[in-house]
């Protein structure tokens, strides 16, 4: 039986991860430091033999003994601004010794190593939509750049690790990804505006809500993680050296592009019985105007991976899942 590891196992999306990769028959070890996760988003695996929840830091992993793995999957990081911005410093450890540590887990183990890198490696892009050959435009010194330079620096981190001591690795650039299990508080657009909508508050749109967002399904993003780390070492290289990629890095998200506006629009068609209006609100520092992913790379070296999940149906599950969390 295959043993995959997975930090940040307890959040939104590593609850997800773990889910899927029990299903898929393997063992899985979640740890997390339960920052921004809970028990609760892992309480329905817990009487699962092949499951193990391990509460402890991944910038202290080092000193843990986890066991051996044949898969990393490096997803902890505080994700919405709300959590990294509250503990700053945290945020950029967390990405710089977090992504250490479990290199140093895949290197012992010669284990695969999938690491949760972000859009916002992009900043606030000047070119759409976003290849994964675009450098970014990113301010070092912003509010949201203890979480932007600190996904960057793991980038850098692991491709050095690939490229000196030949490290399995392989990077997802997540785009926008939202459902059920997502912190209700975390300040995230689509969680701010359910809960806004449920709780019959104003709904705010930061400017006049123009600027764009793409918005994916967690179960899209799962899949496509799942078939990334099934490639064999030498599909991976080859894919990298064919698109002079430099190394493994692939964007995942939905191209489909929303405003703002609409995504707010849509949640309130949804929730008929909401008394809530849109209002707007001055923008916040640094927010990117736009953002939307090109995901051909991924498709083609995916066999064919798209997102499968519409807005409509994922907000319908998200709101389902919200309801009972007013
Ligand atoms: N959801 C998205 O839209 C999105 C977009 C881009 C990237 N990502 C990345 O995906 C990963 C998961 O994000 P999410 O949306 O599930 O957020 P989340 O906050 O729900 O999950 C992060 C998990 O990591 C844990 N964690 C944080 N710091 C830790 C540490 N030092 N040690 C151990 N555990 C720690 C948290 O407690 C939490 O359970 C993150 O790395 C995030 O950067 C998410």
């Amino acid at each position: 039986m295959k043993r995959a590891l997975v930090t940040g196992g307890a959040g939104f999306l590593g609850s997800h991860l773990c889910e899927r990769l029990l299903k898929d028959g393997y063992r899985v070890v979640a740890l997390d430091s339960l920052y921004t996760g809970s028990r609760e988003n892992i309480a329905h695996l817990a009487g699962d033999a092949n499951f193990e929840f391990a509460e402890g830091d991944v910038i202290g992993m080092d000193k843990m003994d986890l066991g051996d793995f044949d898969e990393v999957y490096n997803l902890a990081c505080p994700a919405s601004p709300v959590h990294y911005q509250a503990r700053p410093m945290y945020t950029t450890d967390t990405c710089i010794f977090g992504m250490k540590n479990c290199l140093a887990v895949a290197e012992r183990c010669g284990a695969k190593l999938l690491h949760a890198s972000t859009s916002e490696i992009y900043g606030d892009p000047l070119v759409h939509p976003q290849t994964e050959k675009y450098w970014g435009n990113v301010n070092t010194i912003g509010i949201r750049s203890c979480y932007d330079e600190g996904k960057r620096i793991a980038e850098t981190i692991a491709s050095d690790h690939a490229r000196l001591l030949g490290t399995d690795v392989r990077m997802v650039r997540i785009f926008n990804t939202y459902g059920p299990r997502m912190h209700p508080q975390d300040g995230r657009v689509v969680s701010n505006f359910i809960m806004q909508a449920l709780r019959g508050e104003d709904i705010t749109v930061y400017g006049n809500g123009s600027q764009t967002r793409s918005f994916q399904y967690a179960s899209d993003l799962i899949e496509a993680m799942r078939r990334y780390m099934e490639l064999p070492k030498e599909t991976v290289a080859a894919f990298v050296a064919k698109h002079s990629l430099g190394a493994p890095v692939v964007n995942t998200g939905n191209p489909g592009e929303y405003t703002i506006r609409q995504l707010a629009e849509e949640v309130l068609r949804q929730i008929p019985e909401s008394k809530s209006k849109i209002v707007e609100k001055p923008l916040p520092g640094d927010d990117p105007k736009k953002r939307k992913p090109d995901i051909a790379l991924a498709g083609e070296l995916l066999g064919g991976w798209k997102p499968a999940v519409p807005l409509r149906e994922g907000l319908a599950a998200t709101i389902e899942y919200f309801r009972g969390r007013k």
